[in-house]
Parts: C-alpha cells; structure tokens; sequence
C-alpha cells in the first residue's frame, strides 16, 4: 500500500494497539510506527511551564491557528494504594521522579507526549482538612433528568497524549513499573505501590481516524457512513480557535493551587444510526450548529471551511426564537449561551473511542471550576428551550444521539503541587 492508504491502516492499527495496552501491544505499536523521529525533551523539567494543561504552545495549530490536538489519547483511573497519603513524603518524591522521567524523555507536544496528573473528591476525602474556597471541586453528578451515569470514584486521573500510540503505551508502562528505560531515558519510578490502574480508557481524534474505525463499531450503522475528512464520528470538525476558552480562562487564579485548572470528565455513548440513516445532511448541520448554519450553507464537509471559528456568534436571531421557528435548536448555538464576555468558559480536550466496541465520546473538558462546566452543560441541556417541536431530547442539539454512562471531577494541580498534594498546603 502506498500513501495516505498506509498511513491510515497504520493509524487504525495503533488504535487498536493503545486499546489493548501492555507490553505486547507496546512491542506491535513500535514495530508499526516511525519510531526513529520521537524526539527527548529539548527542556529540563526545571524549564517547563507551572501550568500543567499548558498544552496549546506546545501543539501544532492549522492554517487557521486552531490547535491539532494529539492523535490518541490514553486515560487511567488511579486508585490510592500507598501508606499515606497525608503523612507521604517518601511517595510524593517518588510521584515527582516519574513524572519527570515522562517529562525528560519526550518534548512536549504532538511528537512527544503531553500529559496532566488530576485529583478526585475521593482523594481529598481521605485527609482532616478540605479544599480552599478558591477550588471548586464538586462530587461528579448527574447533571440532566434524562441521564443516570456512573458517577466514577477514583483517587486520581492520568491524561497521557501524543500523535504516537506508542508513547501513550510506553508512559503508561513506565508509570506503571513496567520499564527501565523511557525513549532512552532511565526511568527513575513510577507509581508501584502507590496508585494502581483502576480503570483504562482510551481513544483519537483527527481527519481520517474516525472513519478508519467505524467498521463493527456499535453505536454507528454498518454503511459506515462517517466521511473521510471527519475528525470526530459525527461528521464534524470540533474545538475552533474562537469556540474555545484560552488556557488562561481556564486557569485557577488564586490559592495555593494558583496555575491549577480543573477537569471534567464523562463517558458519552452515541447513537449515529438515525443520524446517519434517517437525517439529512441540511438536519445534521442545524442540530449540530444552528438552523441558519444549515439554511445558508454556511458548512462545508466537516467543516474544514469555517477558519478559526464556527461563526455561532456571528448568526442572527437567538436559541429560544430558532426553539419556536423552525422548530430545531443547534449544540453549538445552544452551548455558545454559557459565554462570558463574548468567550467560552471551558476548554474542550475531547476525544472518540472505541473502547468495549461501541462508538463513545470522551469528553474531557478544563475550566477554572466545575461551576463553568455546569453552566455550560445545562446550557447545552436547554431545557427552557422546549417549546414548538424541540422536546427534551428531539431537535434539541444532538441530545438524542448521545447518553451520558459515566461523569468525574478532577483538579489538576500546578506542577509544583502536582505530587500527591494536601488539600489546603500553606
Ligand atoms: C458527543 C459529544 C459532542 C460532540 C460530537 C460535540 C461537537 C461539537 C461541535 C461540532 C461543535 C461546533 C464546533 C466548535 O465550536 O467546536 C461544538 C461546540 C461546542 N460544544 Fe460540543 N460536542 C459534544 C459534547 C459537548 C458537551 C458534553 C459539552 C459540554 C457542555 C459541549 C460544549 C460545547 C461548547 C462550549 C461549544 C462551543 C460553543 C461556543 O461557540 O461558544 N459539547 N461541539
């Protein structure tokens, strides 16, 4: 095979390959992918940024300036199994010294790897005191009357990403104990004994890569209709310039967390086959943007054409008039109403999955409190919206396609309290 055909085949493979995990699949991704390029960090740990999520440097950016997120995505549920973790001096150095193993052996970015290290309620219940006022880290719930998820309960959260699956699989298996040498790096600890893998969820995004594993996929009609140039399964291009919070927004301004952000995680299965099989294309455009999207033709494709943004601002009239005519609200119009100041407030990292065979999103999001997700989800939810034909679920956005399984909180500490941290360190 020659070209994209290869260069395709090989992406599916390596998704599998992450999917799986361990040192087998480990030994297959090497094999398969061009390993010789994986640069070591041209920085010292001492010389990255305090902000963890301080990704957007770091990636590539499209002609438009809208970042390229990583092709695949691997998260690990951390369960606490270790002595502490109030009285854990000797383990936060050990934390410390595997993450900056992951750190000196790869740059960070979509070559190398970008990763962050998040902390559940769960963690912070196991000491005396609590989390300043200046964190809101909620217990995870459900957040609308139609869904009823598992609401996740892990200590802690690792988000590792690069273009190269077998970066994601070799982090993980340095974290995890299982190697003594990362990208020629000595790998000086991990988390043995002290976190344990819970749970293992994995994913990408990027052109090509959706319609490469939507073969056998539940959750996605076997005519395997998501186009070539969709990053995402449901046909379009997600997570503009202008649609996203900036870093900064999402950035924890005050408190011994300062530089911190939090992380809201949930697992959302779809449901594409009256997506694909019953709606229109003009349908799909107004559920997913807006009816006056659909109406002007304002997406081409997967909307590729957009530029650096959606337009969702720029559109006439509002959610509520679209609600009684035509009679169809949009996601991304309904989801635009939680701006603050003209901008967004959360900053979506989220990612497909094929996990247990069926068709998912893993929709990570940063904000600066789980209060900015709230607003935004419940925003997205529009139940002040059903009026004319909008229902609680039909021409309501894409909620009929989507059911939300599980849902976690997360916060992500700034780098210099990112190992095992107490809750309110002075
Ligand atoms: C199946 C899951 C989802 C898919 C496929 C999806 C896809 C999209 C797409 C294609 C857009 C328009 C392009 C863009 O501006 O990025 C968009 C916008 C947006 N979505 Fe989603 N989305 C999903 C779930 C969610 C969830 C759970 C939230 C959280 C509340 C959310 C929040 C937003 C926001 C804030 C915007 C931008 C609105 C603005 O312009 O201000 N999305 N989404």
């Amino acid at each position: 095979m020659h070209g994209s055909d290869h260069g395709l085949s090989r992406r599916a493979f390596v998704r599998s390959a992450v999917a799986i995990g361990g040192a087998s699949a480990l030994a297959a991704c090497l094999q398969r992918e061009e390993t010789e390029d994986v640069p070591q960090a041209s920085l010292s740990p001492d010389e990255l940024p305090e902000r963890q999520h301080a990704w957007n440097d770091f990636l590539a950016t499209d002609d438009h300036g809208n970042v390229e997120p990583p092709e695949h995505h691997l998260l690990l549920g951390l369960e606490y199994v270790g002595d502490g973790p109030a009285d854990a001096e000797g383990e936060r150095e050990r934390i410390e010294a595997a993450l900056r193993t992951l750190e000196r052996a790869y740059e960070r970015g979509n070559d190398g790897l970008a990763f962050t290290l998040g902390y559940g309620p769960r963690y912070v219940d196991r000491f005396e005191t609590d989390l300043p006022e200046t964190v809101d880290l909620p217990d995870p719930e459900a957040l609308a009357p139609i869904e009823d998820p598992r609401l996740d309960e892990y200590d802690a959260l690792v988000h590792l990403a690069s273009d190269y699956g077998h970066v994601t699989l070799s982090a993980e298996e340095a974290l995890t104990g299982e190697l003594e040498e990362l990208n020629g790096i000595a790998v000086e600890d991990s988390f043995d004994g002290i976190f344990d893998v819970a749970d293992r969820r994995t994913g990408f995004i990027g052109r090509g890569l959706p319609a490469k594993n939507q073969s056998g996929v539940g959750g996605i009609p076997d005519s395997e209709p998501v186009p070539e140039d969709a990053p995402l399964f449901m046909g379009f291009k997600s997570g503009f310039r202008k649609t996203q919070a900036s870093e900064d927004r999402v950035t924890i301004p005050d408190g011994p967390f300062a530089g911190g952000t939090t992380i809201h995680l949930s697992k959302i299965q779809l449901h594409l086959h009256q997506w694909y099989e019953q709606d229109s294309r003009d349908q799909r455009v107004a559920k997913m943007f807006s009816p006056t999207h659909a109406e002007e033709g304002l997406v081409d494709g997967a909307g590729h054409n957009l530029g650096d943004s959606s337009g969702i601002a720029d559109i006439p009239g509002s959610a509520a008039e679209d609600a009684r005519n035509p009679g169809t609200v949009g996601h991304a119009q309904k989801a635009a109403r939680a701006r603050e100041d003209g901008e967004p407030i959360i900053l979506r990292r989220d990612f497909d999955s094929t996990d247990d065979g069926r068709a998912a999103v893993h929709f990570l999001s940063l904000q600066r409190s789980i209060a900015d997700f709230v607003k935004t989800r419940r925003a997205m939810t529009g139940r002040d919206l059903t009026e004319g034909s909008v229902g609680s679920r039909t021409n309501n956005g894409i909620l009929q396609y989507i059911s939300v399984r599980n849902r976690a909180n997360y916060l992500v500490p700034p780098r210099g309290r990112r190992a095992l941290p107490e809750p309110n360190p002075t």
